[in-house]
């Protein structure tokens, strides 16, 4: 299965999301990233990630618990750094020397927007990508998931940003079939990211509200599975954005994290756009978990493209050029 994370030379790079910081308390936890199972824990120094895999007996880390800086595996107590070197093995003799290879993988680790990020490769950038300038202080942010969903990675961001199922999948809520026609919307190449055009649509409920209003979408790809979405609502200032992050667990499972910010209704509970939120992920989830074929198909003879299918269509060049192959085909 390494196989997979050693063909993609994209993923490998990038930081990936597989937590809410305020998940990881004292206890370490056990994620997976493009096939790799690893233990993230926090110490005073910081988040860190090694593999979950004691080199003594296969043991997975995770099931240990953080002491001092470092983790100590649960059945023979053996203790990893954080840069994954074992220091203390308890049932050697005061004063032996603890093996050269006592040693399990430590991966680049950091937490940033109230998420902590993993990256197994070499990153282009310190910091994760989210957005043009990251969160916006004057607006209030929402976390909304993580979502599981037994998908590839490429498939849940595409539905993310395709816009012509609103009227059908969330029929009611983010469209009216009714209203279904597409404007003619081109995509722009700009410092390396794909945005939209602005594109047209009624929504009777946008947000969970109830509150009909015309908005005008603008989809943003920063890479490939680091999306968003901005609406503007007809006649005035108030903006809302939705960031989609997706974890690619492995080639049939993902993890959805979105934060959602917005410049209005400063006042409502967030819970309101939280359950609106899990209520649209349950809609495309039985899309989404019963496509076929399962890895998104980067030729654009598997499937039938429409005009309004322009940003699909951007998006599966875009991983195409860039030699994505985790969760494509
Ligand atoms: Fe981890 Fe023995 S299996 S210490
Ligand atoms: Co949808």
């Amino acid at each position: 299965m390494t196989a997979h994370i050693l063909q993609d030379p994209v993923l490998l790079h990038l930081w990936h999301p597989v937590l809410l910081s305020s998940r990881l308390g004292e206890a370490p936890a056990a994620v997976e990233v493009l096939n790799e199972r690893l233990v993230v824990f926090r110490t005073s120094r910081g988040v860190h990630a090694l593999k979950d895999l004691c080199i003594h007996r296969g043991v997975p880390l995770s099931l240990g618990r953080v002491s001092g800086d470092e983790i100590v595996c649960p059945y023979h107590g053996w203790t990893y750094d954080a840069c994954g070197k074992c220091t203390r093995i308890p049932s050697l003799p005061k004063g032996a020397a603890i093996p050269l290879k006592a040693a399990t993988a430590a991966f680049r680790c950091r937490e940033a927007y109230g998420i902590i990020w993993v990256c197994l490769g070499s990153p282009s950038t310190e910091e994760p990508v989210i957005g043009h300038s990251g969160l916006r202080e004057d607006f209030v942010q929402v976390y909304m998931g993580p979502y599981e969903i037994a998908a590839a990675g490429p498939r849940v961001v595409e539905n993310f940003l395709d816009v012509s199922h609103l009227m059908f999948v969330h029929a009611g809520l983010l469209g009216d079939s009714e209203f279904s026609e597409i404007n003619d919307y081109r995509v722009h190449e700009a410092g390396g990211m794909l945005e939209t055009d602005e594109i047209e649509v009624y929504q009777p409920d946008p947000d969970g509200r109830g509150v009909g209003v015309n908005t005008f979408y603008t989809y943003t790809i920063y890479h490939p599975l680091s999306v968003s979405l901005t609406k503007r609502i007809e006649g005035c200032e108030d903006r809302f954005q939705l960031y989609l992050f997706v974890l690619p667990r492995n080639l049939g499972c993902s993890t959805a994290y979105m934060i959602m910010e917005r410049n209005y209704a400063l006042d409502e509970p967030e819970e309101t756009f939280i359950a609106f939120q899990d209520l649209l992920l349950e809609q495309d989830r039985v899309i989404v978990e019963s496509q076929k074929p399962e890895l998104l198909p980067l030729d654009l003879q598997t499937e039938l493209h429409l005009r309004c299918d322009r940003l699909s269509i951007a998006y599966r060049k875009m991983l195409q050029s860039a030699g994505v192959t985790f969760g494509t085909e």
